[in-house]
């Protein structure tokens, strides 16, 4: 089932320059300040280390890090070419993954296909966070691997990004409304393009 929540109110450190970034050729910026905000609240009561699945540059990644000191961020991205990157996305790829993140002593970047992560290497995962490949089968492979992981760990919390987004991100929304919805309970979190799932 699908519902909708109020954004989380929640005082969080950011840096502005995480924020200055223009918008992609589908006219959508990257991570808002509201989400950062929404991100950093579920990651304060989650209760273990973080998972970002599409780090990229590294500046959501910098702000769960600053945020939450005693938490391991693994910032996973894909530099590459066998990779089931949708071709639309391949521009994204970084040239160094988690970039201006990397200063931080609790960050550990990955180099990886997201969609064979292998969760029993990496600590106490208790929130992931998915902005990756936005190919249905990507966030689909994505979010059963998360599931299946939380589930074993006594749960934790998924947020996926870009729900109501368009261009190539349309796949987010259709896997959330046609797979995920119906078997289990989300919420679309109000005045961004975030749902959560407590798993
Ligand atoms: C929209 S960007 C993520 C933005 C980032 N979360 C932020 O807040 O700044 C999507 C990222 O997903 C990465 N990506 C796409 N497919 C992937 C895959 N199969 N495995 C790992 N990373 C992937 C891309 O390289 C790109 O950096």
């Amino acid at each position: 089932m699908l519902s909708e929540i109020a954004a989380p109110k929640h005082a969080i450190l950011f840096n502005k320059e995480w924020l200055v970034r223009s918008n992609n050729r589908w006219g959508l910026a990257y991570t808002s300040l509201e989400e950062l905000i929404a991100i950093c609240h579920f990651a304060s009561i989650c209760d273990g280390n973080i998972v970002e699945i599409g780090c990229n540059e590294g500046y959501t990644t910098a702000a769960l890090a600053v945020n939450h000191p005693g938490r391991l961020i693994y910032a996973i991205d894909y530099i590459g070419t066998n990779s089931t990157m949708r071709p639309e996305q391949r521009h994204e790829m970084p040239s160094v993954i988690a970039r201006q993140a990397r200063n931080f002593s609790n960050v550990r970047p990955i180099n990886q296909d997201s969609t064979t992560l292998d969760y029993s290497k990496l600590s106490n995962v208790r929130m992931v966070f998915i902005d990756g490949g936005h190919h249905f089968e990507q966030v689909k492979a994505d979010s059963e691997l998360a599931i299946t992981h939380l589930r074993s760990q006594c749960g934790g919390y998924i947020l996926w990004h870009d729900y109501d987004s368009v261009g190539p991100y349309i796949d987010v929304k259709r896997y959330i409304d046609t797979e995920l919805a119906p078997k289990c309970q989300v919420h679309r979190i109000l005045n961004t393009g975030l749902v959560v799932a407590k798993i």
